[in-house]
């Protein structure tokens, strides 16, 4: 059953479930201060959760999650004050019918008729809720918005979706994927079609190939439990690293709608050739399997690298090379577009290295975003001989709003421009789908290396890794 779409204007207050949880220590709270002191926020804010809590239990977890977890600690007591005095909480079992008629109580007492309602609970909970929420009528006129896993398969995203729209349409369906909030991220997208000189060489015709390399230099951090039951796969590249894939395969969109920008990445996702176990190399590093909540004969994977091919009239036969992986060397994801070699060599200088002709490289953070292009250089003299130098076509310290504020905020707003569609979350999973369980073993590699050496088998012969530098 699928529900009409009602035209909602901005939610009129933030509901979140799983208040007292891990998500919205480390992140949600922070989020909520950071938009009040920009004066974003303005509505009631109620947390949900099933903890024998009080408000002002409430109020002391704000207070320590956003001392530890917001940059600079609580730096404006005013709009903490604010923030606090806007918060309201619930105790109550989400199975329960009663959790639900004091939630839509306490819209009422607020003045609240079109709230926002934000799932930061494991989706195995999703059901209860989405189905109490649409009984007891909280979700008339609302919105939800969803965290990532997104399912862990298409099978289990469908159902999930279907969950969703039970009650949801669609268009009041916000799934979060932090990373498209993210400023360099964005700039992909807006250097792309706010450019002219780019779009006759963005093809097959001059594009060699592509890479995307997401390193970080720590492990699990102690969600080894949870990192058993996800992978990198799962965890980062079928949603992250497939999404800036689709930004920068997508075609120009048109029409100026939100709808437009998510139909061309859904056509991306579409293009994409399902992975088969060749295009796959895993990995593990070296002493995963002594972290807390880890099999001591885990096969699951903390690296992996992939080979996409989108199968479009601009990209055939060019390869989207995509790593990622957890005790890299260090912390930082970059995309290299290759451009071919020019097809002649004419100055008599010695074969030039692949890493030295031209490239695109947008790097993406985290301390430093940058996009520049590789261009070879005459060096001073008699020769005709030059040398590699990057052109920076932009600079500048990594973004000040944070993914989710800007996300959240957008939620609230409306505005789905920066979400994940039913229809583009079921493609990307399509494209993972049958190496999830289908593939070789994870091979093992030393921490703070580049991954496994097998990685490498994936690329055509003259072609190698590129690695992000510091
Ligand atoms: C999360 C993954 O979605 O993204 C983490 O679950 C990963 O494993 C994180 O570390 C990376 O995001 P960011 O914004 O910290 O680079």
């Amino acid at each position: 059953m699928t529900v009409e779409a009602p035209v909602i204007g901005e939610s009129d207050a933030l509901v979140f479930f799983g208040a007292t949880g891990d998500l919205a220590y480390k992140k949600i709270f922070p989020t909520l201060y950071a938009m009040t002191k920009r004066g974003t926020l303005g509505v009631p804010v109620i947390g949900v959760a099933f903890s024998n809590w009080s408000l002002d239990d409430l109020k002391k977890r704000a207070h320590d999650s956003i001392t530890e977890h917001h940059e600079g600690g609580i730096d404006d007591k005013k709009a903490f004050e604010t923030l606090l005095d806007s918060l309201h909480y619930i105790d109550g079992d989400y199975a329960k019918r009663q959790t639900f008629v004091a939630l839509a109580e306490q819209l009422q007492d607020t003045g609240a008729s079109k709230p926002a309602h934000y799932l930061a609970i494991p989706p195995s909970m999703f059901p209860v809720v989405v189905e109490h929420l649409g009984t007891s009528g909280c979700a008339k006129d609302s919105r939800v918005i969803v965290e990532k896993p997104f399912g862990r398969d298409l099978a289990s995203a469908r159902e999930l979706n279907r969950v969703l729209h039970t009650v949801f349409p669609e268009s009041s369906v916000f799934r979060i994927d932090h990373y498209l909030g993210k400023e360099p991220v964005e700039n992909v997208l807006y250097f792309r079609f706010a450019n002219s000189f780019l779009e006759p060489i963005w093809n097959r015709n001059y594009i060699e190939s592509v890479q995307i390399t997401m390193a970080e230099d720590f492990g699990v951090q102690g969600r080894g439990k949870f990192y058993e039951e996800v992978g990198a796969l799962r965890d980062v590249v079928q949603n992250h690293m497939l999404q800036v894939t689709a930004l920068l395969a997508m075609e120009p969109p048109v029409g100026g709608t939100q709808e437009a920008l998510r139909d061309e990445k859904e056509k991306v996702f579409r293009a994409m050739r399902p992975l088969q176990p060749t295009d796959l190399v895993r990995g593990q590093f070296l002493g995963y399997r002594d972290e807390d909540g880890v099999a001591a004969d885990s096969d699951v994977e903390t690296f992996a690298a992939v080979r996409v091919h989108v199968d479009s009239w601009r990209w055939g036969g060019v390869p989207f090379f995509i790593r990622a992986g957890k005790e890299l060397p260090i912390t930082a994801t970059e995309v290299v577009v290759r451009l071919r070699r020019p097809p002649q060599q004419v100055f008599p200088e010695e074969q030039v290295d692949p890493d030295d002709t031209n490239y695109l490289r947008f790097r993406l953070g985290p301390d430093t975003v940058a996009i520049a292009l590789g261009v070879r250089d005459k060096l001073a003299g008699e020769s005709f001989v030059g040398h590699p130098v990057e052109l920076y076509v932009c600079t500048e310290e990594a973004d000040e709003m944070e993914p989710y504020e800007r996300l959240l905020g957008d939620a609230m707003e409306g505005n789905s421009l920066l979400f994940a569609r039913e229809d583009g979350v079921e493609a990307a999973w399509r494209v993972v789908d049958r190496v999830l369980t289908d593939h070789g073993h994870a091979h093992p590699y030393e921490a703070k290396t580049w991954g496994p050496a097998e990685a490498s088998a994936l690329l055509p012969e003259g072609e190698y890794w590129h690695d992000p530098q510091p």
